[in-house]
């Protein structure tokens, strides 16, 4: 058996060491991440919490190979993240890495199918139409792949942005507050979605939220608070999370 697919039972799908990222300079410098280090273990599914500017969408953006840490290192399996070249990073991060956002980023003049079929398009390759219907089917939108996003409801757009994530089968699918801008009922159908991505097909989340009850569905919640993880809890239950939040004054 070949050294790669041996160590995949115990290889992180990502790990981030000692993250720091700061924007701007002199006395204007924000300190994003001030020295993270995470492992995303293989079929396990992360939510990372924390107070307003806490540094959680940063921390993501980094781990998914958008933003570029100031120090430290983010792998993706034995791949230092970091040290790619740009086209390298941006060839790797549409095969490794899914992406979901708040607020869906559909292109509303294309298709369902079309939306789907995007990432692939924009790295060259042909579009590969089983494989749509594939992740569309798998989010329960089989049917649904000629409809426009304006003809679906919010839960819906934000499944067919779940079907863009992960039809390039990725090994690690982030999510920034995926269910923020949609009610309870639909929120816990998407994080239903997401859940069942962990347990059935071994995909690997990592989700931001503000919402205990969507912390949750989680394996494992991180506590963000001015760039740290401070706390981290197995196993959580909303109203744990709920009690270690409040701790934290978020
Ligand atoms: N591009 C940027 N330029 C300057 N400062 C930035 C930039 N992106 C983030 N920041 C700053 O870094 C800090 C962390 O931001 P981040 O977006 O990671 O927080 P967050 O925990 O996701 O907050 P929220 O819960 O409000 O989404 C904040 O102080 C923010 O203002
Ligand atoms: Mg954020």
């Amino acid at each position: 058996m070949a050294e790669t697919t041996m160590d995949t039972r115990t290889a992180t799908a990502a790990r981030a060491e000692d993250l720091h990222r700061a924007y701007g300079r002199g006395a204007a410098t924000v300190h994003a991440l001030r020295g993270v280090s995470v492992a995303l273990a293989p079929g396990t599914f992360t939510a990372v919490m924390g107070p307003s500017g806490s540094g959680k969408t940063t921390l993501l953006h980094c781990l998914a190979g958008m933003d570029r840490p100031t120090r430290g290192t983010v792998r993706w399996g034995d791949t230092d993240v970091t040290r790619l070249p740009e086209r390298k990073l941006a060839e790797l991060r549409r095969t490794r890495v899914g992406f979901v956002f708040q607020a869906f980023n559909l292109m509303p003049a294309m298709t369902v199918a079309q939306n789907v079929e995007l990432p692939g398009r924009l790295s060259g390759t042909r579009p590969d139409r089983a494989r749509v219907l594939e992740a569309l089917a798998r989010v329960g939108l089989a049917g649904r792949e000629r409809h426009r996003p304006g003809q679906l409801s919010g839960g819906q757009q934000q499944r067919v942005a779940i079907a863009r994530a992960l039809v390039s089968r990725p090994r690690v699918l982030f999510a920034d507050e995926p269910t923020g801008a949609l009610d309870r009922a639909t929120g816990h159908e998407i994080l239903a979605l997401l859940r069942e991505g962990v347990d059935r097909e071994g995909q690997t989340c990592a989700m931001v939220t503000h919402d205990p009850v969507a912390a949750g569905y989680a394996d494992r919640v991180l506590l963000l608070a001015d760039g740290l993880v401070v706390d981290e809890l197995d196993r959580p239950t909303a109203s744990e999370v709920a009690a270690r939040l409040g701790r934290l004054g978020g």
